[in-house]
C-alpha cells in the first residue's frame, strides 16, 4: 500500500506533550496525525494518507450514522527500554477485523496494510509513545484504534458502497482510575450483549451501544463493570461489557467461558499460552452462573480476573446482583503474576519466548 504523508505543521509542542504524557488518562488525547483509506467496489481501497489529526466533514446521511456499519480494533504501542517501539501480536487484531467486517458486511482490509497502516502512524507520531514507566503499576503505552465505517451518503439498508478506515492514536495510562485494584462486577439478569446468529463475536460499536444501558445499571448498583450472560438460557456467563473473564481454581486450573457468542480477545489468548506456560491449564468452556458463586462459596475458585487491551490483566473482587452478592475471592496471587508475565513481555523486560512482538521503531 503507497501511503501519502502530509505533516501537521501545528503539531502538539514539546513542553503540553510532556503534561499529556505525564497523566494521559485513557481516550482523551489524540496525537499529531491519523491514518485514512477510503474503498468503492471500483476502486477497491485507494487514497491511502496520514494527515493532520482533525475532524471528519460527513454528511448528515452517512450510512454509520444511521444503521452503525462499522468495526474497530483496540492494541497497543510499547516503548521498549532501549527507546524501541514495539506492538503486540497486530496480525491478530487485523484477522479479528477481517472476521468483524464480514460479519458486518464490510470489506476486507489485508492484514498486512492494517499492520503497514498502525505501523507508518506510529512512525510519525513516535514522540507520543511514552517512556517506560517504573514496572508494576502505571504501565503507559499509546493506544491504537483501528476502524472502519459505511462512509457512503445514503439511507437505503444495504451494505454501504463507500468505506472508510482509519487509524488515531491516543496515549494511555490505566483504563481504571486508581491503578490496578479489584473490580466489582454488576450482574445483568435483565440485558445481553449478544444472541444466536447475531453479532457477539465481531467487534462493532451496536454492540457496545447495547452494553450501555447494563454498565449504567452496574455504576448504579455501586459496580465497576456488568457481567453477561448468554442470551438463551441466562446462565453461561459470557464476559464484561470490554474485557474477557477468567476463573483460577484452588488446585491450579484455570477456567475462560467459550461460548461462541463472546468477543474473543488477544489478551485472552495470550493468557491461555502464558497460563500454560506457569504450569496452570487452561479450559475453555461454559461456565455458569452458578459455577462461579459457589465456587468463590466454597472456595474451589480462588481468583477471578477480567483481560484486554485496555484494562490489561485487572483482578475482580465482588460479583453483586439483585437482591445477592458473593464476596471477593481469597488471592489475586496468580492473577498478579499472569499480569506481571505479560507486560514483562510487552513492555520488553522479559524474553518474548512466543515470538508476539512486532518493532515497529
Ligand atoms: N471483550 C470485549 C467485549 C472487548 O471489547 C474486549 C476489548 O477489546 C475484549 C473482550 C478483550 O479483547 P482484547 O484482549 O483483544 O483487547
Ligand atoms: C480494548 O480493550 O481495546 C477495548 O476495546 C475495550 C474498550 C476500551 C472498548
Amino acid at each position: 500500500m503507497q501511503i501519502r504523508t502530509t505533516r501537521n505543521d501545528q503539531p502538539v509542542p514539546d513542553e503540553r506533550l510532556a503534561e499529556i504524557l505525564a497523566d494521559p488518562g485513557f481516550g482523551h488525547h489524540f496525537t499529531d496525525h491519523m491514518f485514512l483509506v477510503e474503498w468503492t467496489p471500483e476502486a477497491g481501497w485507494h487514497d491511502a494518507r496520514i494527515m493532520p489529526y482533525g475532524p471528519l466533514s460527513i454528511d448528515p446521511a452517512t450510512a454509520v450514522l444511521h444503521y452503525a456499519q462499522e468495526t474497530f480494533e483496540g492494541m497497543k504501542a510499547y516503548r521498549h527500554p532501549d527507546g524501541s517501539i514495539w506492538s503486540f501480536r497486530p496480525e491478530e487484531n487485523a484477522k479479528r477485523m477481517v472476521r468483524s467486517s464480514r460479519r458486518l458486511a464490510l470489506p476486507v482490509l489485508d492484514v498486512d496494510d492494517f499492520v503497514q497502516a498502525v505501523d507508518e502512524l506510529v512512525r510519525v507520531d513516535q514522540r507520543w509513545v511514552p517512556e517506560t514507566t517504573e514496572p508494576g503499576t502505571g504501565e503507559k503505552s499509546l493506544y491504537l484504534r483501528p476502524f472502519m465505517f459505511a462512509s457512503e451518503t445514503f439511507l437505503g439498508v444495504r451494505p454501504s458502497q463507500h468505506v472508510t478506515f482509519m487509524v488515531i492514536a491516543s496515549p494511555a495510562g490505566a483504563y481504571f482510575k486508581g491503578g490496578v485494584k479489584p473490580v466489582t462486577l454488576w450482574l445483568s439478569e435483565e440485558y445481553t450483549r449478544a444472541g444466536r446468529g447475531g453479532m457477539g463475536a465481531a467487534k462493532t460499536g451496536g454492540n457496545y451501544a447495547s452494553s450501555l444501558v447494563a454498565q449504567q445499571q452496574a455504576i448504579a448498583q455501586g459496580c465497576d463493570q456488568v457481567v453477561f450472560l448468554d442470551a438463551q438460557e441466562g446462565r453461561y456467563v459470557e464476559e464484561l461489557g470490554g474485557m474477557n473473564l477468567y476463573f483460577v481454581h484452588d488446585d491450579g486450573r484455570i477456567v475462560t467461558p467459550a461460548t461462541g457468542t463472546i468477543l474473543e480477545g488477544i489478551t485472552r489468548a495470550s493468557i491461555i499460552e502464558l497460563a500454560g506456560k506457569l504450569g496452570h491449564p487452561v479450559e475453555e468452556r461454559r461456565f455458569s452462573i452458578d459455577e462461579w458463586r459457589e465456587g468463590v462459596a466454597n472456595g474451589a475458585i480462588r481468583e477471578v480476573f477480567a483481560c484486554g487491551t485496555a484494562a490489561v490483566v485487572t483482578p475482580v473482587g465482588a460479583l453483586r446482583w439483585e437482591g445477592g452478592e458473593v464476596p471477593a475471592p481469597a488471592s489475586t496471587d496468580l492473577t498478579m503474576r499472569i499480569r506481571q508475565a505479560l507486560v514483562d513481555v510487552q513492555f520488553g523486560r522479559a524474553e518474548d519466548s512466543f515470538g508476539w512482538l512486532h518493532r515497529i521503531v
